[in-house]
């Protein structure tokens, strides 16, 4: 399904994504239904819940698969939420001719959704963090204490496909940090930001892989260093890099599973469940594929391996 003439489609996309018009700010009208407070969960709030209740926290990437889970989840805990996002996730599904096996709303109706089932709000700025004039409307408008970082074009596959995907996933990944970074500076000096990397910047080293630093002795002489990267994509390596401000670095393993408290409060706050060849996980597709009967495939030459970190 994949062919070159879409690779120019992504590029363009972002370029022409028209400035400063981009910035949309969900009214998150209520819907027709009641508020159905009784779903709630962790009701009533703890003391640290309603402490954090002013604590403003910026999802970047929140329509995305951890992204949303992550802004339904703060946002019942009583933070106060903005998604940044430019839907680029839901572009690369057309572009391929892929699709969430589950249904997922658009954005709006997610957070309209939500609204209408929760009474909490959620703020929506639509547009691309490689642009950074629309970045800093986001987060001059938002003025957030803390940003997690999930806008990134996420598939090692992906990132592999072609020139233009390997160029696009790294200008992405890399000047989108880059501008994330300069409007915290600028902006929010004070504000915490959890930067996702994942595990696949380390490889697969045929030894536990160290949090860190690892002490090595080499020709006689010992030192502590950096535990080394290996990335063995253009998507690993545009995360395969260090940051200088209040940051946590979270090199995150997959993630699986598609159902939270927060997103079976209603069918239209459903997360995705990607199971193809290019965004699908493995344990998706090892998922799916048993449900439907079909042989388990391998990835890759089916030897890989990953060490976990030693305790
Ligand atoms: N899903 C996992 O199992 C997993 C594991 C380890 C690390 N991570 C990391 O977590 C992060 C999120 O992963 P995910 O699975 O939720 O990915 P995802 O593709 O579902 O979500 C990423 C979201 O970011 C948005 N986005 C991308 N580029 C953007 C840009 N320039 N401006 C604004 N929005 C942009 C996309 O539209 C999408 O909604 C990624 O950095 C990924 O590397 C994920």
């Amino acid at each position: 399904m994949v062919h070159k003439g879409d690779s120019g489609t992504v590029l363009r996309s972002c370029k022409l994504r028209p400035r400063r018009q981009s910035i949309i700010y969900a009214t998150a009208t209520p819907m027709s239904q009641e508020i159905e407070k009784s779903t709630l969960t962790g009701s009533p709030q703890s003391s640290s819940e309603s402490s954090a209740k002013s604590k403003k926290v910026m999802i970047i990437g929140g329509d995305g698969y951890c992204g949303w889970a992550t802004a339904l989840h703060l946002s019942n805990k009583g933070y106060e939420v903005a998604i940044v996002d430019n839907l680029v996730r839901r572009l690369f599904d057309h572009q391929l001719g892929i699709d969430s096996l589950t249904p997922i709303s658009s954005i709006q109706n997610r957070v309209r959704r939500w609204k209408s089932v929760t009474g909490k709000s959620i703020q929506l700025f639509i547009g691309d963090i490689c642009d950074f004039e629309f970045l800093s409307e986001a987060f001059k408008s938002f003025e957030p204490d803390s940003v997690v970082h999930f806008g990134e074009q996420r598939s090692a596959p992906y990132s592999m496909i072609d020139r233009s995907r390997a160029v696009y996933t790294q200008h992405n990944n890399v000047i989108g940090t880059l501008n994330v970074l300069f409007a915290i500076k600028e902006f929010s000096q004070e504000c915490h930001l959890v930067k996702l990397g994942t595990m696949g910047e380390y490889g697969t080293p045929n030894i536990d892989i160290e949090e860190g630093y690892i002490t090595i002795t080499h020709n006689g002489r010992t030192d502590t260093l950096p535990y080394p990267k290996q990335a063995s994509s253009f998507y690993h390596l545009s995360k395969a890099w260090g940051l200088g401000i209040r940051a946590t670095d979270l090199n995150q393993g997959v993630v699986y599973g598609v159902r939270t408290d927060e997103t079976d409060m209603h069918e239209e706050l459903c997360n995705r469940f990607d199971y193809d060849g290019v965004f699908g996980t493995a344990l998706n597709r090892f998922c799916v594929q048993a449900a439907v009967g079909h042989p388990l495939t391998v990835y890759g030459k089916g030897g890989q391996e990953q060490h976990s970190r030693t305790p």
